[in-house]
């Protein structure tokens, strides 16, 4: 058995300090992360450079000390090895080629056919494995089918995934047929990860939140519950956090519903009311509101402390409810895991 924090406390253990680690914490508020990408080029460029995607993940290990490190590439890869066009607009986000017809989900790649695509990705796990200090969790991760279908039917990010939403209504067929697409092929995209050396894996569903009733049974927890039971088939024990992001009253029973060990709250409910119900389940991880990285001081101290108490009782990784953000203070970082293991 190992000893690594974040594995004790998705077993289910009650840490009297909670393992910490940030979405997002290989990202532009720090200044050497700006660096390697400017000198890999731009964003994909990085993801696709072993050497230098392990470089990024790698910072704020040596910067802060967190307990986990998640593996830097991001959840639109996979749909570029399916074989769609994707490009990030400076200052704007994701670009992508749509996927809406027949036609356009027939031409896409199987999902056994995206790893010449990954390949790098499982490079830069390879050489995390090897090079992370021995106390911390290596994080593999992909996005949930529903939240990538999100983008590959908008071609971009959406505020109310309207054009996915249309499309569902519109035409299932072509709709749940790119779910499934994503679902065997993130298994795929995932298993390799695990082979390179990724101990926990965490799924990102980030626009759940705009699935409703049958629909969010149908299309974030019924693929989270295939991609998670044929992980831990092909590789017992694996730990697995899912992310429901926004799920409201629907992360009540998410873990027991997908086999999850781990369920991720975003800071939309309180820390409160998510110990009393979904912590009852099982571990939790989060879930602080990133505007303290950027707003700091005591406010940010007294935050801490609250998600640490509210937690405090039951299995808890301390995370943010969502990514740090660019105007983050790299000095409020220092603060909040000072808070956290000081008291
Ligand atoms: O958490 C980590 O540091 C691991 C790496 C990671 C990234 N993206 C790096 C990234 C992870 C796990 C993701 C997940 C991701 N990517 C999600 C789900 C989580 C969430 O944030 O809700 C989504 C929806 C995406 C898609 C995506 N990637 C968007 C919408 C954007 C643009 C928005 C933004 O923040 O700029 C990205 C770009 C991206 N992914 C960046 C990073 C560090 C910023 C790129 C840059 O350096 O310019």
């Amino acid at each position: 058995m190992t000893d690594k924090t974040i594995l004790r406390a998705l077993r289910g253990e009650v840490l009297p300090t909670p393992p910490v680690w940030m979405m997002r914490q290989a990202g532009r508020y720090l200044p050497e992360y700006r660096a390697t990408r400017a000198e890999a080029g731009d964003f994909l460029s990085l993801c696709y450079n072993p050497e230098l995607a392990a470089e990024v993940t790698l910072q704020p290990i040596r910067r802060y000390g967190f307990d986990a490190a998640i593996l830097f590439a991001d959840i639109l890869l996979l749909p570029q090895a399916l074989g769609v066009d994707l490009w990030f607009e400076t200052g704007e986000g994701p670009r992508m080629s749509t996927v809406t017809t027949p036609a356009e989900l027939a031409a896409l790649k199987g999902k056994d056919d995206i790893h010449d695509t990954l390949g790098p990705i499982y490079e830069t796990v390879r050489i995390l494995s090897r090079e992370l200090p021995k106390e911390t969790t290596l994080i593999g991760f992909a996005g949930a089918p529903w939240t990538v279908a999100t983008y590959m039917i908008a071609g971009r990010g959406t505020k109310d995934q309207g054009p996915a939403h249309a499309l569902k209504a519109a035409d299932r067929a072509t709709f749940a047929g790119l779910i499934d697409l994503l679902t065997t092929s993130t298994i795929e995209y995932l298993s390799k990860q695990v082979e390179a050396g990724a101990e926990v894996i965490k799924i990102f569903d980030s626009w759940a939140g705009s699935l409703k009733g049958q629909d969010f049974e149908d299309f974030a927890v019924e693929p989270a519950r295939r991609i998670i039971a044929e992980l831990k088939a092909r590789f017992p024990g694996l730990p697995i956090i899912a992310f429901p992001r926004e799920a409201g009253e629907g992360y009540i029973g998410f873990a027991k519903k997908t086999g999850a060990d781990c369920v991720a709250i975003d800071n939309s409910v309180s820390a409160e009311w998510a110990a009393a119900n979904v912590q009852k389940d099982g571990c939790v991880q989060g879930n602080l509101d990133p505007r303290h990285m950027v707003t700091g001081g005591r406010p940010l101290i007294d935050a801490t402390r609250e998600v640490v108490r509210a937690f405090s009782k039951g299995p808890h990784i301390f995370n943010l409810g969502h990514g740090i953000t660019p105007d983050a203070d790299p000095e409020n970082v220092a603060l909040m895991i000072e808070t956290i293991r000081k008291g």
